[in-house]
């Protein structure tokens, strides 16, 4: 049996009674998305192991909407464990007044960041960086966090990892993106460097496929459950929302192929009015 991680990404569940920033640009409801994504994941004849929710849970980090993104999810709670990472739109505090158990059983009560690795069998690891500077859209990795995943792969050696941040460790080059990818990221890629059993990277944030790489490891932007960016290299490099699809990623690993990546389209979300 592969083992098949599903990818839920940038979910932006607003306040209750409200809508998400974005949505007032193209009226599609984040919570319809979050929904349709998880139904048609579950309807597929896929044994899941685990889904990884990689940032952006919520659309402006408060306890409220967390609440909302916990019920949201029970349906899938219910079928596999799930993993958290936190992008820019999330705040400690708020994921911890609601998930604070999870909190505790990854990254430990003391912890200052959200980073933790779990096995997924066969010889897989699911590590989950920490790429939130609270106040600021840019991912950040500062020494703790990057000697924290120092740590984490030296202990993790004789496995295989897949690695998950939020922020995408690449530039495009699209102004108001680059901007906001991992400024560190040529000392992740020293990290990398130092431990080959990283198989590949995922993150979110870009709300598009993507496929790069990072010291030579393959990195995946997982499209966002609640609305796409089009590519945009226009004179004024902002990056609208428009009419491509949500959808959703999932990575699948057996013995004979190693690790896949898969994206799914969700074209039936409702929109609001
Ligand atoms: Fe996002």
């Amino acid at each position: 049996m592969p083992i098949s991680l599903l990818q839920l990404s940038d979910l932006h569940i607003p306040p209750p009674g409200t809508r998400a920033q974005s949505a007032l640009k193209n009226g599609r409801s984040p919570t319809d998305g979050l929904q349709a994504a998880i139904t048609y994941a579950l309807s597929m004849r896929v044994q899941w192991t685990a889904a990884l929710l990689s940032g952006d849970l919520v659309d402006r980090g408060s306890a409220e909407e967390y609440r909302l993104l916990r019920q949201a999810l029970a349906p899938l709670e219910k079928r596999m464990p799930l993993y958290f990472c936190l992008g820019n739109h999330d705040s400690r505090n708020g994921f911890r007044a609601v998930f604070n158990d999870f909190w505790s059983a990854h990254a430990g009560d003391d912890s200052s960041f959200l980073q933790y690795q779990v096995p997924l069998g066969q010889g897989q690891r699911l590590v989950v960086l920490d790429t939130l500077w609270e106040g600021s859209d840019v991912g950040r990795l500062c020494s703790e966090r990057l000697d924290w995943l120092e740590t984490a792969l030296h202990s993790a050696r004789g496995e295989q990892v897949i690695l998950a941040l939020h922020h995408p460790p690449f530039v495009f080059g699209n102004t108001i993106f680059d901007a906001m990818a991992v400024k560190e990221r040529a000392e992740l890629a020293k990290v990398l460097a130092r431990h080959p059993q990283v198989e590949r990277l995922i993150c979110g944030h870009l709300h598009r496929t993507m496929l790069a790489s990072l010291a030579g490891r393959p990195v995946i932007s997982a499209p966002s459950t609640f609305h796409a960016y089009g590519m945009d290299h226009a004179e004024d490099h902002r990056s609208g929302v428009d009419n491509e699809a949500p959808g959703f990623a999932f990575h699948q690993w057996q013995q004979d192929c190693g690790w896949l990546s898969h994206t799914v389209s969700l074209r039936q979300v409702r929109s609001v009015h």
